[in-house]
């Protein structure tokens, strides 16, 4: 498959995803705008690369979305609270960028002359089910605001398909591995600095499940879905995840790469402690490997192991302290929650 747009606006860019992103999409050639609020900067995109331009800019204000829409072929929006944080922070703020600016923001894409809208939802939309394996068509059972909120979106989305503007949902498992703008707020991740930086794991209950995606293949499948041919994906859901695992292997698997990967530190050490967030679920992604070829390439291994060469090369300084890696301490901080 090739390249079938110029130019791709990504809201949210400036975030996790976005920075690895970004990189990639302009090494294949495309023209990106990042529309991002920028509560983390953007010092760690590419700098002075002449197909790249860096908005700092708010989705809820429409008017300054519609000028940077300019010329855009396709918008992959990942602009959002993307936590589930919604018991810590200001709810309206959740809500104002979460839900209300969302349709706004996909009619301004279509009267712009946007012919493609990528939208990333989450699994967590699924809250939690005892079923050994979940559809796209499982009910939605949102536990917090930030899953509610996702899942309200997708049919505000579909609304507006049409023949030349192209809408399709993604739910991404819990992504995972090192990012230059790195999260350390995520499961995986949590787990490998606090292993690393603490000598020891302390696990909240540990029978949950969680599915998991490596950075890596998110990227890939932003990629393909900006290539794939209109009629694969209009109108259509997709989950997207790679290992389901409980939080316990997840923490066993960490202990084990860490202790091979830096036996300086000694046996790492899980402690576990009752947990009332009870979000479980298995997701199958099924759909996306027979409709797109999507197939997941990196394991949960291969992200401990990205991150432990990111620490070791000092590229994630003050990762307790710093809140650069933290989303809800950083919107905090900035006393916008
Ligand atoms: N990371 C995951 O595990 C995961 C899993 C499933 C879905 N997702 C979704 O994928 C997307 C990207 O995730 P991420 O981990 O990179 O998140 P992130 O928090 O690192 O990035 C989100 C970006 O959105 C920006 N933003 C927030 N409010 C904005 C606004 N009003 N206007 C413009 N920009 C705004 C922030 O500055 C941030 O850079 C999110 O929508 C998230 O919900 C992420």
């Amino acid at each position: 498959m090739s390249r079938r747009f110029d130019k791709v606006l990504i809201t949210g860019g400036a975030g996790y995803v976005g920075s690895l992103l970004i990189p990639q999409l302009l090494d294949l050639g495309y023209e990106i705008v990042s529309y991002d609020i920028q509560f983390f900067g953007d010092d760690f995109l590419p700098k002075d690369h002449p197909k790249l331009t860096s908005v700092k800019g708010d989705i809820r204000d429409t008017e300054a979305l519609k000028k940077a829409l300019t010329g855009v072929d396709a918008v992959i929006n990942l602009a959002c609270i993307s936590n589930d944080a919604s018991f810590e922070l200001d709810e309206a703020l959740s809500e104002t960028i979460n839900l209300d600016a969302f349709e706004p923001m996909v009619i301004a894409a279509k009267e712009g002359g946007v012919k493609r809208f990528i939208y990333a939802s989450s699994s967590s939309v699924y809250g939690v089910s005892d079923q050994p394996d979940v559809k796209e068509d499982h009910p939605l059972l949102p536990l917090t605001l930030y899953n509610k909120f996702k899942g309200m979106c997708e049919p505000l989305l579909f609304k507006h398909q049409s023949d030349d503007f192209v809408c399709v949902t993604i739910r991404p498992a819990t992504v995972c591995g090192y990012g230059p703008r790195q999260r350390l707020d995520l499961s995986v991740n949590i787990l490998t600095n606090h292993a690393i930086n603490n000598g020891k794991i302390t696990v909240f209950g540990g029978e949950q499940l969680r599915p998991n995606l490596h950075i890596q293949d998110m990227c890939n499948l932003y990629k393909l879905l900006l290539e794939v041919e209109d009629e694969k994906i209009a109108g259509e859901t997709f989950n997207a995840g790679y290992q389901n695992q409980s939080i316990m292997s997840i923490a066993n698997i960490v202990k084990k790469v860490i202790e091979e990967e830096m036996p300086e530190l000694g046996d790492i050490e899980i402690v576990t402690t009752p947990s009332d967030d009870n979000r479980s679920y298995h997701i199958n992604s099924d759909k996306i490997a027979e409709k797109l070829g999507f197939r997941p390439q990196h394991s949960i291994e291969d992200a401990v192991r990205d991150l432990v060469k990111a620490f070791k090369a000092d590229k994630l300084p003050e990762p307790m302290t710093d809140d650069f890696y933290y989303n809800v301490r950083r919107i905090k901080r900035l006393g916008m929650g």
